[in-house]
């Protein structure tokens, strides 16, 4: 059966590295006998301009009525007074979707351990996963601004917590068995509950080791000792913030993939990065993580384990052979590595 893949290249860098994503795609597919049709839709500032709204209806509908979905990147200087912004039509797609577990795996390639800015007996082993709680917290509470003075509300229910608490714990059941639950349980009262439920869960996962770690240390050790770590579930704004601090580990944002889930209905992936205005339209951005967000696709959508595989095989080989963007401190522009990246597969 043919799949239907929404693609959402937004702004930025985001139609470029779409177009590599879906390059490399379209190589794959036929190795894999997979088959596919794209619906590209407008998002973001792009929707802004085209349709006055970032998150059209016509684009929910698609990507509601989608096998999976692909987004590339939202945002930037020229969308940062529009009446509703690209980012609030990305929270909201996550909400509508109820995509509420976003899935961002650090792992190094061998031919990016040189290329850290970290000591190699540092990057040694490193392979995790932020677990990053998605559709609540502080950025759907409510938001006031005086003024002179201005709130926002951080809400987490039991339920909200145990659910993405629960995939944290079945993610490590499949690998490393050790989930590091992190908060800010000193301070907050969220955190005192999200503490609460992450004992409640771990009673069903016996096989399953739970730490509890307080942010801020978090934030020290991920970085000297990043090979502690298997599953790290956290919140929405402290997984923002620790998943763009591990892109340190292998050297830059442009590797870095994810994907969130819902309960029912499609996943979406995308890279962690924004839409990188300061090189945007320069040909010269980092296509992987948009790459190794297809990979992540065809693994976890459409259960194309061989398929992410040819890909991420590729990847890796392409790096070794030394062609690398500038943010891997190389030459090679973006339709470069994208060729490159196709002939290994
Ligand atoms: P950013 O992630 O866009 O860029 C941070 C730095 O990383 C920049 O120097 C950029 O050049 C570099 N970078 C990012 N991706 C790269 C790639 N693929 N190849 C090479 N270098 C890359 O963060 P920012 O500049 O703080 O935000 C820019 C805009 O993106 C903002 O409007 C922000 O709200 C938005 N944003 C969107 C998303 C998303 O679409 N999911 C995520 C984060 C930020
Ligand atoms: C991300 C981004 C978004 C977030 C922004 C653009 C709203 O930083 O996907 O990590 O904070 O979730
Ligand atoms: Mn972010």
């Amino acid at each position: 059966m043919t799949k239907k893949i929404v693609t959402l290249a937004g702004d930025g860098i985001g139609p470029e590295i779409m177009a590599a994503g879906l390059d490399v795609l379209a190589a794959v597919a036929p190795k894999i006998n997979f088959d596919y049709e794209i619906e590209a839709k407008n998002f973001g500032g792009a929707a802004i301009d085209a349709e006055n709204h970032p998150l059209p209806e016509s684009t929910l509908n698609a990507a509601k009525n989608a096998d999976a979905i692909l987004l590339a990147a939202i945002g930037g200087p020229k969308y940062n007074d529009a009446a509703v912004r690209p980012e609030q039509g990305l929270l909201a797609l996550r909400k509508e979707l109820g995509l509420f577990a976003n899935i961002r795996p650090v792992q190094i390639f061998d031919a990016l351990k040189h290329l850290s800015p970290l000591k190699p007996e540092i990057i040694e082993g490193v392979d995790f996963v932020v677990v990053r709680e998605l559709t609540g917290g502080i950025y759907f509470g409510e938001h006031t601004l005086n003024a002179r003075d201005a709130r926002d509300v951080n809400d987490y229910s039991y339920e909200e917590i145990e659910r993405i608490i629960k995939i944290s714990f079945e993610i490590a059941r499949g690998r490393g068995k050790k989930v590091t639950s992190v908060d800010k349980q000193n301070v907050l009262a969220t955190s005192k509950l999200w503490r609460i439920v992450a004992e409640d869960v771990a009673k069903s996962y016996p096989d399953v080791t739970l730490e509890h770690a307080l942010v801020d240390s978090l934030a020290m050790k991920m970085i000297t000792n990043p090979s502690d770590f298997d599953v790290i579930v956290t919140e929405n704004l402290f997984g923002d913030i620790l998943s763009d601090e591990s892109s340190v580990l292998p050297g830059t944002l442009g590797v870095m993939p994810s994907a969130s889930h819902a309960a029912n209905g499609p996943s979406l992936y995308e890279p962690i990065h924004g839409s990188a205005p300061d090189i945007a339209g320069l040909g010269i951005a980092n296509p992987i993580s948009m790459i190794l967000s297809v990979a992540m696709m065809l693994r976890e959508s459409f259960d194309e384990t061989a398929g992410a595989q040819f890909i991420e095989n590729a990847v890796n080989k392409t790096l070794l052979d030394g062609v690398l963007t500038k943010d891997l401190g190389g030459t090679a522009s973006l339709s470069e590595m994208t060729a490159a990246i196709i002939s290994n597969l």
